[in-house]
């Protein structure tokens, strides 16, 4: 339709896409096959029929077990490049990709197979598809402090490479100010920062993210809402949230998109954008969601575009290179 080809049309970043989450069921089939690795499910249809999650932690358990399937450079360079084709026909021009490497280095996974596979089809995307792309080394908060810093030791040899480090997975009972020295010293290292927080997380772990972590962007940031001075702050800092409304959905952050708080956020000067989070466990791209929530809460072009724009502004691309893409 009309409103499809505006959608695509509009240049848009993607800045929160778990590159793990966009494994679809075939081509974990294709990778299991490749790799002889056994998943515990009989067809495609089958694996779509257990992606049906009532909290993050339900995802998380069935998301790390795909991950599984991954073994070498070449299965990231293909579970990448398959992404990239998919965001270019939404019309991404830029996307920030966050990895989990612990992921896979916990499964003896070298972190160089992990982040060769990812920079080959990156530098391929750019090359094919004409995507700018950069890396994003998230840290599990259900792991060790620790294991973050044992991480940001593997990652030196390529932290020319990546541009920031981000925190994610089961956020309750995992404040961000467990890992604020390690994010120090990321920091020192002349990484940016991100990190998940208010997604099923209290106010409270927004504020740490803030002040603990000293964090350029919230992942996420629903539950800030709860929070008359928190929710003015953010706008103030113009502070950007990454927020993913199908991911919230389905794992029941919001009971129905006719009651996400996209609209409300846009409304309270909050730099809202909007992403996938995880797509092929979420069931949509970004395409399809900016026009489910068009549909569910009535945006109007407008207010797309501003979406669309808070994305350039809010990436971690040069300013200059943002402002190009304006
Ligand atoms: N890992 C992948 N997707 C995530 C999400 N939405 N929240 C926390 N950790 C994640
Ligand atoms: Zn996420």
């Amino acid at each position: 339709t009309d409103f499809d080809s505006f959608i695509t049309g509009l240049p848009k970043a993607e800045l929160h896409l778990h590159i793990e989450g966009s494994l679809e069921p075939e081509l974990m089939f294709e990778l299991a096959h490749r790799n002889g690795v056994t998943i515990p499910y009989g067809s495609v249809e089958e694996v779509r029929a257990a992606y049906d999650f009532s909290n993050l932690q339900d995802f998380l358990d069935i998301y790390y077990a795909g991950a599984n399937v991954l073994r070498t450079r070449a299965d990231f360079h293909d579970m990448a490049m398959a992404y990239f084709r998919r965001a270019a026909r939404d019309g991404v021009i830029h996307a920030e990709l966050m990895f989990d490497p612990q992921t896979h280095t916990d499964r003896g996974i070298p972190f160089e197979e992990v982040i060769e596979g990812l920079l080959s089809a990156m530098k391929q995307a750019e090359t094919e598809l004409g995507i700018t792309s950069l890396l994003i080394m998230s840290f599990l908060r259900h792991l060790s402090e620790d294991a973050a810093f044992e991480t940001l030791a593997m990652a030196e040899l390529w932290l020319d490479r990546i541009t920031a480090v981000g925190l994610d997975s089961s956020e309750v009972g995992h404040p961000p100010s467990k890992f604020a020295r390690v994010f120090a010293a990321a920091r020192a290292k002349g990484l940016r920062l991100t990190a998940h927080a208010g997604e099923e997380g209290p106010p409270d772990y927004v504020y740490q993210a803030l002040d603990q972590l000293q964090v350029e962007r919230i992942d996420h940031g629903n539950r800030a809402l709860e929070d008359a001075d928190l929710t003015a702050r953010l706008a103030a800092e113009g502070m950007t949230l990454t927020v993913c409304p199908l991911s919230n959905l389905k794992l029941c952050v919001v009971d129905d998109l006719q009651h996400h708080p996209i609209d409300r956020m846009l409304g309270e000067g909050l730099k809202a954008t909007i992403n996938s989070d995880d797509p092929a466990y979420f069931g949509g791209y970004i395409a399809d969601i900016y026009r489910a929530v068009m549909e569910a809460r009535g945006l109007a072009r407008e207010d797309l575009v501003k979406l669309a724009r808070n994305s350039f502004t809010g990436s971690f691309l040069p300013r200059e290179k943002a402002d190009a893409c304006l």
